[in-house]
């Protein structure tokens, strides 16, 4: 198996790669073009991008000047909390596809569950689905209360939830849920933005495959069957995160990672965020 074969089924019969491509941070057009352009060349065919980001009109030039064909590319971006709300999203999301020059995304997410406009924003995803705008649609940031609260107005669920997801936060009862619901968990940070990558453990079982701490962390999201984003803009990094095709952990060793779970999060906590209707 490799990266560019490594595809999941998705609840709606949709595919998507297990292992994609992070954009968070990633700006400027000339390091957006080379990084894309490197990430696409070591497999990657998953691209991930949100309004928040603010840099997908970069991402579309950049698969433009690429020449990349669209089928070959499996695209996600995300409604801001701001663009929240049945009109706004539709608006926002008609934008969102001007600037990254395509038709429709392959994945559309609700960035950040919000109370003022929860199940409004949800009634557009749907209907922008059925329209043809997006391939699947799914969330982000959204906690099982989230999840069973959406349920009982949703037409059709979430086939993804995005999550904060690393050794730090390993959120083991929300895979549980979301695996039970036919509901792909999808790794953001899956590297914890770097911070956990000096954690002994994971140099020592770095050695024993002859890959690095990062190596490790991915091939444990692997094995763990969640789907897993890395960002990076160094060339020699991206190829590296995208080789972990060729060696396995011991149950022991997921384990160890598993143990170095302390709740640590990098970003908002989603109940405080949707109570506070933005990312406080
Ligand atoms: P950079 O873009 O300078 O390579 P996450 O995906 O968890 O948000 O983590 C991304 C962070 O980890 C970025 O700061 C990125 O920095 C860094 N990073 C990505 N891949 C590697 C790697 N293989 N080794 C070390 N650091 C990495």
């Amino acid at each position: 198996m490799n990266i560019k074969d490594n595809w999941l089924k998705l609840a709606d019969g949709n595919q998507m790669p297990q292992e994609g491509f992070g954009l968070y941070k990633v700006d400027g057009q000339e390091t957006m073009t080379n990084t894309i352009r490197d990430a696409y060349k070591a497999g990657y065919r998953l691209f991930d991008t949100a309004q928040l980001y603010g840099n997908e009109a970069a991402v579309g030039t950049a698969f433009k000047n690429l020449q990349i064909p669209r089928d070959q590319l499996f695209l996600t971006t995300k409604v801001a909390e701001d663009n929240q709300g049945y009109d706004q999203t539709i608006k926002s999301v008609q934008e969102s596809l001007k600037k990254l020059q395509t038709d429709y995304v392959d994945l559309l997410l609700v960035h950040w569950p919000i109370e003022r406009s929860f199940f409004e924003t949800w009634r557009a995803l749907e209907e922008l689905k059925r329209a043809g705008l997006a391939k699947s649609i799914g969330v982000s940031n959204y906690q099982m209360i989230h999840l069973q609260y959406l349920a009982t107005k949703a037409d059709e669920m979430p086939v993804v939830d995005q999550i904060e997801l690393h050794p730090l936060l390993t959120q083991k009862p929300l895979l549980k849920f979301n695996h039970d619901h036919r509901i792909i968990t999808q790794a953001w940070s899956p590297l914890g933005r770097g911070a956990v990558l000096g954690e002994p453990v994971l140099k020592e079982i770095g050695t024993a495959h002859g890959k690095s701490p990062a190596q490790v962390i991915l091939r444990w999201h692997l094995q763990n069957g969640v789907s897993f984003i890395p960002k990076s803009v160094h060339t020699a990094r991206i190829q590296q995160n995208a080789d972990i095709y060729d060696f396995a952990l011991s149950p022991d060793e997921m384990h160890q990672i598993d143990a170095l779970n302390n709740y640590q999060r990098t970003g908002r906590e989603p109940e405080l965020t949707y109570e506070y209707d933005h990312q406080y």
